[in-house]
């Protein structure tokens, strides 16, 4: 989602709208302003049309403002363009930059606190506001007006369903944050992988309200196979929000709270986070904003003395990538625009105007015409940027989603067959894995069918040594080492060399089945 972007389409329907003739506009003004005006009182009629013209005044005023306003960005943006190696090199120490991903079982109040963020950090004025609290009523989804911030589209917003991952940006003191809003529905898995393949930070968004924190966590819930997921995908840190502390079934009681961390940890722990040193817990309200960009006040909890939110995302440490290692980006997108345009996150080393690369595994040759971060363009980006990088010398259509650029000196290897670890969660109806079971490979960007063509080697899972008896299958939970195959070329590395691009999953009729880390390349197979 791109806020600007929606604040300048707002803001030009507005202007379009002060050219109609005045009485439409008054009628479009007292119809946005519902809420506000209060029709049943009949002596305050006189009122009520004064306060109408002047809405009318302030409206065009607010509109007349807002329109000097976005001329006054699109001119810092062009006279940023013209000196952005200066300001590049300017911004660079000034502000780190993080993804973030919010996860977690459906309804757990992801775009909710998502779109709460935005509006704390100043990016949702409240006539935006207003307008989604009328348009979620009209749709009898009052309380999501918040999530309609993050869910932009009309599918979402009937339904009440994240489907796309959402994507905005915020800042605070310290950082400038990515915030991709995963869906929880279990039918949108790929996607959640997708943006969680983007994200070093999670916030695992867990609701407090009765029940609700029992349906996610049990089995089959979205709450343990996303936490599974993001720990294979590279997502190194968790934030777990204990949300909907407000609700009537909660009240910010302690004891639920520490209920919901006492179960979380043992798992947590299970999905191979160090729950002491990578994962944070702390108790918020999405809906009414509250412990998210001040600490909760003592009148309302007066149990919690850690930090809120917006605290904790900025504390968060990850480690920092090497600016200098060999480039690559997993391509996630990408379209036509002078050019050809792909979108990903730089995971090693920069990208330049005027570098040459490769995009690999189809090993065309490109030049980089221009680097955009968010919506400004810039002369460099590092690891841990998201980006869109315009190419010459290669069709939009000889791309596809899962391909990397990479430099030219030390491309990214390309194989077809690999060897692997991976643990075994769940196999549909108990079956067994044996060599010829196939699966869908999700590893950074790429979705590919995958075989099994051997068992190598079982590990137990209390040891974490190899057994010594010969291994022709195994069950749930097993660990076992094998070796992969894949149809076509796909671009990966071993998970010691490069953790974010030796990561993957399996799954299988839409459910997870595996997760696992690359161990060796078959670089004869490519
Ligand atoms: P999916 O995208 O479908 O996975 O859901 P989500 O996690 O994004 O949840 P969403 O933000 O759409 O919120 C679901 C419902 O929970 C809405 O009715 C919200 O108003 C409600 N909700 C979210 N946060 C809070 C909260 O802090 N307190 C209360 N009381 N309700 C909340
Ligand atoms: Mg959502």
């Amino acid at each position: 989602m791109d806020i600007d972007e929606k604040k300048m389409v707002d803001i030009e329907e507005e202007i379009r709208s002060l050219q109609l003739d005045s009485a439409d506009t008054t009628e479009m003004i007292a119809e946005d302003n519902n809420g506000v005006v209060n029709a049943e009182d009949e002596s305050a009629q006189h009122e009520e049309l004064e306060k109408v013209d002047k809405m009318e005044e302030d409206s065009k005023e607010e509109v007349h403002n807002q329109a000097v306003e976005v001329e006054k960005k699109v001119k810092e943006k062009e006279n940023s363009a013209l000196d952005d190696e200066a300001t590049f090199e300017k911004e660079l120490p000034k502000k780190r930059h993080l993804n973030v991903v919010f996860i977690g079982h459906v309804d757990a109040g992801k775009s909710t606190t998502g779109g709460q963020i935005l509006f704390l950090s100043g990016q949702v004025d409240d006539r935006t506001i207003q307008k989604y609290e009328k348009e979620a009523k009209d749709k009898s989804r009052e309380s999501w007006y918040m999530a309609y911030i993050m869910d932009t589209n009309e599918e979402e917003r009937v339904k009440g369903k994240t489907v796309e991952v959402g994507r905005a940006h915020f800042e605070t003191e310290m950082t400038r944050f990515t915030i991709l809003d995963a869906p929880g529905h279990k039918s949108y898995v790929p996607n959640m992988i997708s943006g969680a393949s983007q994200a070093d930070v999670g916030v695992l968004v867990i609701s407090a309200r009765k029940g609700e924190f029992e349906t996610g966590y049990e089995r089959g819930g979205q709450t343990r196979e996303h936490v599974q997921l993001a720990k294979t995908l590279g997502v190194s840190k968790l934030l777990v929000v204990v949300n909907k502390m407000d609700d009537p079934t909660v009240n910010w009681s302690k004891e639920r709270y520490d209920e919901i961390e006492s179960k979380m940890t043992p798992f947590l722990k299970a999905s191979g986070y160090n729950v002491r040193k990578d994962v944070q817990f702390l108790p918020i309200s999405g809906l009414i904003g509250t412990n998210m960009k001040t600490r909760v006040d003592k009148s309302v909890c007066s149990w919690w003395g850690g930090p809120c939110l917006f605290e904790a995302l900025d504390a968060t440490e990850i480690p920092q990538r090497d600016p200098k290692g060999p480039f690559r980006m997993p391509i996630i997108d990408k379209f036509k625009d002078m050019g050809t345009v792909v979108m990903g996150k730089v995971e090693s080393g920069s990208v330049r105007e005027g570098d040459s690369m490769v995009v690999m595994p189809n090993k065309a040759h490109v030049k980089v015409l221009a680097v955009f971060c968010d919506e400004d363009k810039v002369k460099r980006a590092g690891p841990g940027e998201n980006v869109r990088v315009r190419l010459s010398g290669v069709e939009e259509e000889d791309i596809l989603s899962g391909f990397v650029l990479s430099s030219i000196s030390r491309p990214i290897p390309s194989v077809s067959e690999f060897e692997a670890q991976l643990q075994i969660l769940e196999l549909l109806d108990n079956a067994i894995f044996t060599a010829g079971y196939k699966a869908v490979l999700h590893i950074h960007a790429v979705v590919e069918e995958c075989e099994i063509v051997e068992l190598l080697q079982q590990i137990d899972p209390k040891t974490k040594k190899p057994m010594k008896r010969k291994v022709l299958f195994v069950k749930n939970g097993a660990i076992v080492v094998c070796r992969v195959q894949v149809n076509n070329l796909i671009c990966i590395e071993k998970f010691s060399d490069f953790p974010q691009l030796g990561r993957f999953t399996l799954r299988t009729e839409g459910k997870t089945v595996a997760v696992g880390k690359v161990t060796g390349l078959n670089l004869s197979s490519a």
